[in-house]
């Protein structure tokens, strides 16, 4: 079995270790460095077919959801397209307001899990328009949609899904970028800008793991035991803090929530104390000022501070001692660079805790039942 792990102790440490590649192959011949045009041959849609398209729904489940989270922002900013996100339980029987000028979308790293297969097929009866974000070809979801972009991070064993998921922001940040020059919404110039930082993540990504997992490993010693975790981000930020908080109580078992750094005042606020651990994302973006002035409240609460941020941003220093810096990369690429350290955090902490990373507990791989 260490074979196949190629040497790592973990499939999972292995699949965190592989996301630069899994997210060069998909996006391997579908950009165009020079002009910056994106082709995705397999999606069956161009041009004229978005223009009749006034409203995307992205219905997910688990590590794929949060993807979907992740791309209502870049959808709506550059594709200028209202989207909504759904659970898949929820949406498959929630009452739906579909008709073929609806687009929905399935993200998947299986193709297989029930709930979402079941929304897909209630959407297609209703006329709309259905597309498959999917790593699996041939898979069921793929075979009922009228389009499939392929992630091409090859096969996952982790329960906890890792590459799948920087693979599928990276798909959907290039879809993206497809339909926002499809439909013009996007200039050339921006269109070369956004495809360049796309190509570009996968090689800051490789240079800095080695780092980031070292650090880690350090930082969590006064943190592997805590009984309970915070995660919190804003804007993009935000559902990497969930995905954080999902890794950490998949592997380790311990109980963490991700939220909305503004909604900390609506009510988690009140757990804050000197043993409660909060991990921060506070990249230097467009929301940072804000950001800062939520981790200062948790600072003012005694709260037990990780910061993860900028390179070059000495003020984090004032606020703990515990921050990991990331190189200062396109602000769009942030979502896929902060992944990184929450998913090693969460390896650190359940691997020191003694934890089976590969199979968790109640958990499956596929959930092909509902
Ligand atoms: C299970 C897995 C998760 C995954 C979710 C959705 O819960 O343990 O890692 O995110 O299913 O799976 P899918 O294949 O649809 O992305």
């Amino acid at each position: 079995a260490m074979a196949e792990k190629a040497g790592y102790k973990h499939f999972m440490l292995k699949e965190i270790y592989e996301q630069p590649q899994a997210i060069t192959n998909t996006l391997s011949g579908r950009i165009n460095a020079e002009t910056g045009e994106v082709s995705i041959p397999e999606l069956n849609l161009q041009g004229a077919d978005f223009d009749k398209i006034d409203r995307i729904f992205l219905v997910a489940c688990g590590t794929s959801w949060h993807a979907a989270l992740v791309a209502k922002y870049w959808i709506e900013k550059y594709a200028n397209i209202p989207v909504d996100v759904d659970i898949a339980s929820e949406f498959r029987y929630r009452h739906l307001l579909i008709n073929e000028r609806v687009m929905t979308i399935a993200i998947s790293q299986s193709g297989e899990t029930a709930d979402t297969l079941a929304g897909i097929r209630i959407a297609k009866k209703m006329g709309s328009k259905v597309v498959t974000i999917c790593n699996v070809v041939g898979s069921t979801m793929t075979r009922e949609s009228d389009g499939t972009v392929y992630t091409h991070a090859g096969p996952e064993i982790g329960v906890a899904s890792t590459k799948a998921f920087t693979a599928q922001l990276a798909a959907l940040f290039l879809f993206t970028i497809y339909v926002a020059q499809q439909k013009k919404t996007i200039s050339k110039e921006k269109g070369v800008e956004l495809g360049r930082a796309l190509i570009g993540i996968s090689s800051v990504i490789e240079k800095e793991l080695p780092r980031i997992q070292d650090q880690i490993s350090r930082l969590i010693e006064s943190f592997y035991d805590a009984r309970d975790f915070l995660f919190v981000g804003r804007g993009l930020s935000f559902p990497i803090a969930l995905e954080g908080a999902l890794k950490l109580k998949e592997i380790s078992y311990i109980h963490a929530e991700g939220y909305a750094s503004g909604e900390l005042k609506h009510g988690p606020i009140a757990l804050i104390d000197k043993d409660m651990p909060i991990l921060a994302l506070v990249p230097q973006d467009d929301v940072y000022q804000k950001s800062i002035s939520n981790v200062e409240e948790i600072k003012a609460r005694l709260g037990r501070l990780i910061l993860i941020g900028t390179e070059g941003d000495t003020h984090l220093q004032n606020i703990t001692d515990d921050i990991i810096y990331m190189p200062n990369v396109h602000e769009d690429m942030n979502p896929i660079m902060y992944t990184i350290p929450a998913q090693l955090l969460s390896y650190e902490i359940a691997t020191r805790r003694g934890c089976d990373v590969d199979q968790p507990r109640n958990l499956a791989k596929s959930v092909t039942v509902e």
